[in-house]
């Protein structure tokens, strides 16, 4: 039977998550069930759909597409997801995904058009490597989990002046919290660009939690944060960000101590993050606080314009 390929449509839910659970496709995607992306993929929670397509044979899909668009300070860029379950590899099906995907990203737009796309798969996948080459993408980063080894974590030291405040939900932390993180983060290629309703909307996911996260503010000002969530299976810091003219004085070291320490304080495993390679600052920090690189995540690119 051949698949046949179509544009996802809103019904098709509960048949994605099936098969996204399938098993040779769960170990790269069922966390981005958790995390809220595959939930409903018409809706991602930083970014915008700009496609999903399924690949179905006999009414069941075999195989899937997404593409998310998202703007970073140095670009607007795309990012796919495709899988294709065991059976079906290497018939040209994720090919055929990545086509249809391309077409419609090259198709005449409102809006800005995304200049890069990007694919990204856990190590070793020799399968997305290959898939990668042969589609003409090039490897772009590395993105490391790191977990904590045993140990309680030290006690947060503010520098002087430093006065750490609660999350109260108040519009005006949620001003401060969006333009601290964008001008944290601002030098990060990956990173997107965060709006007050993206961060409004973060805050009232199911599953955040208010007391995980932390603001540091000097003179009345904010200068840092320390965002923390718990999954089921684990905790995670999962953002800490020092605005530019607060780093050098043990902030990012503070923020992250107090992270680590109310993680332990919940009933979580493991306490993990998840950090650039090229971001040398932050490996350094997070290792000596006892993080080490327990995975690795190879992201690829390639330029939209002249496929
Ligand atoms: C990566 C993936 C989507 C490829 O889907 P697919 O339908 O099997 O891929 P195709 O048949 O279209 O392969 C196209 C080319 O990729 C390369 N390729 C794909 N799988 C390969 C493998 N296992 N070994 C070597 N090369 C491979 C080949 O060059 C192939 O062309 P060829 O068959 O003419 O040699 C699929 O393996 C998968 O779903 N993996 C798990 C999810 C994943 O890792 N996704 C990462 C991208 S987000």
């Amino acid at each position: 039977v051949h698949p046949a390929l179509r544009t996802y449509e809103p019904h098709d839910r509960q048949a994605l998550h099936k098969l996204v659970r399938h098993p040779s496709l769960a170990p790269e995607f069922t966390r981005l069930l958790d995390s809220g992306e595959l939930d409903d993929p018409l809706r991602h929670p930083h970014g915008d759909v700009l496609g999903a397509w399924l690949a179905v044979v006999a009414g069941a899909p075999v195989g899937f597409a997404l593409v998310v668009g998202f703007t970073s300070p140095r670009s607007r860029w795309a990012l796919s997801r495709i899988g294709v379950i065991e059976p079906y590899r290497r018939r040209r099906l994720g090919s055929a995904l990545l086509a249809r995907m391309l077409e419609h990203l090259q198709a005449p737009r409102a809006g800005p058009r995304p200049s890069e796309l990007c694919m990204s798969a856990w190590d070793p996948n020799p399968a997305a490597g290959a898939f990668a080459d042969r589609h003409g993408f090039r490897p772009f980063r590395i993105f490391w989990t790191m977990e904590r080894q045993s140990g309680a974590a030290a006690e947060p030291r503010w520098p002087e002046g430093v006065e750490p405040r609660p999350w109260d939900g108040s519009e005006t932390m949620l001003g401060d919290l969006t333009a601290t993180s964008n001008r944290a983060f601002a030098g990060n290629a990956m990173s997107s660009a965060e709006t007050l309703d993206g961060m409004r909307s973060m805050t009232r996911r199911p599953g955040f939690r208010p007391d995980g996260l932390l603001l540091a503010y000097r003179d009345g000002r904010c200068l840092g944060f320390s965002h923390n969530a718990l999954h089921h299976d684990h905790g995670e810091v999962h953002s800490v960000g020092v605005a530019p003219e607060a780093r050098g004085l043990g902030l990012g070291r503070a923020l992250l101590r107090w992270g680590v320490g109310w993680l332990q304080r919940q009933p979580a495993a493991a306490v993990r993050l998840v950090v650039d390679g090229s971001n040398q600052s932050a490996l350094a920090l997070y290792r000596s606080e006892g993080f080490e690189v327990t995975r690795t995540r190879r992201i690829w690119e390639r330029p939209l314009n002249d496929a």
